[in-house]
């Protein structure tokens, strides 16, 4: 069933767990996640990367809309809470398409941007948002980015308590992301978390605190993280690595020139490698949630 993402935040911060945003790539992932959050009882955030969507490096634009209907229907045909989130979007225009595409909350980030600037867009986007009752996820700070393949790293910033108050109360957003040390894209080690300034946060600022960077995070912290009042965990990399992965045997094991095509790609059976990159995102997923304590957690909607 489709529920508004506050609601679900609201819920984790009752009962002391933390809810999972999984970002999907296509379809295939999308279903992963509700697998795993099928299989669980759990509560889920379904929804893509804005800034993958709008890549100026795709060779053919993406059609938001597709994606806003691919994630509600999911949602609305699911028997556990699912709420939907169009994330990280970079570009305005694509934020309003989202809502318009029925994603059940947005989130606007654009690099670099003026202070000024930022609140004044955040604050217009909160009233259509809330208007249409849409919510709005922004981030305070900005985290580090490390990525394995190009071998790139980007300084981050963390979140500043009396500014990240002031953001709050001066443009209405439902949830805030805060960079305490998390990381990212980091894959090749685990980010060495600030828990005091998450304690601060925490107790200074009035909406749900969300983490992103969840791949590069151990399980001890994700623990602790969660037992200082973070409500939403945001997990990407790992997942698409899971996927990879998943799919080397079939280049390595099998002669690929004379497989069935159609046994290996569209069948849904044990031989078919979309559904192996599926199962491995559910599996990695399965672990989250335990980790995120939202397992069983949907008999509360
Ligand atoms: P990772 O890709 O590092 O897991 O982060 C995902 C994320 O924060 C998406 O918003």
């Amino acid at each position: 069933m489709f529920v508004p993402m506050r609601k679900i935040l609201r819920d984790a911060e009752k009962n002391a767990y933390a809810v999972g945003y999984f970002e999907a790539f296509n379809m295939d992932a999308l279903l992963a996640c509700l697998d795993a959050a099928i299989e669980t009882r759990s509560p889920i955030i379904i929804g893509f990367g804005g800034q993958f969507l709008s890549s100026p490096k795709r060779k053919e634009p993406e059609n938001i809309y597709l994606y806003g209907a691919l994630a509600k229907a999911a949602a609305e045909h699911s028997d556990i809470p699912v709420a939907t989130l169009l994330n990280e979007s970079d570009r305005i225009d694509m934020v309003y398409q989202g809502m318009k595409a029925g994603f059940g909350a947005v989130m606007y980030q654009k690099e670099p941007e003026s202070e000024e600037d930022t609140l004044r867009i955040t604050r217009e986007v909160c009233k259509v948002a809330h208007y249409l009752n849409i919510d709005v996820e922004s981030e305070v700070g900005r985290l580090p980015m490390q990525n394995i393949a190009t071998g790139t790293a980007d300084a981050g910033q963390n979140t500043d308590v009396a500014y990240a108050k002031k953001f709050v109360s001066e443009t209405d957003i439902d949830a805030l992301a805060v960079a305490i040390g998390n990381v990212h894209l980091l894959e090749s080690s685990k980010a060495d978390l600030d828990f005091d300034l998450l304690k601060s946060l925490h107790a200074n600022v009035p909406v749900p605190l969300v983490l992103h960077g969840g791949t590069g995070i151990s399980d001890e912290d994700i623990k602790k993280a969660i037992r200082l009042g973070i409500t939403k965990m945001n997990v990407g990399t790992v997942l698409k690595r899971c996927y990879i992965n998943a799919l080397k045997p079939f280049y390595k094991e099998k002669e690929i020139d004379k497989i069935d095509t159609h046994v290996t790609i569209g069948w849904g059976g044990n031989d078919d490698m979309i559904s192996a990159g599926r199962d491995a995102i559910r599996d990695k997923i399965h672990e989250f949630i335990e980790v995120f304590g939202s397992a069983g957690m949907a008999k509360h909607f």
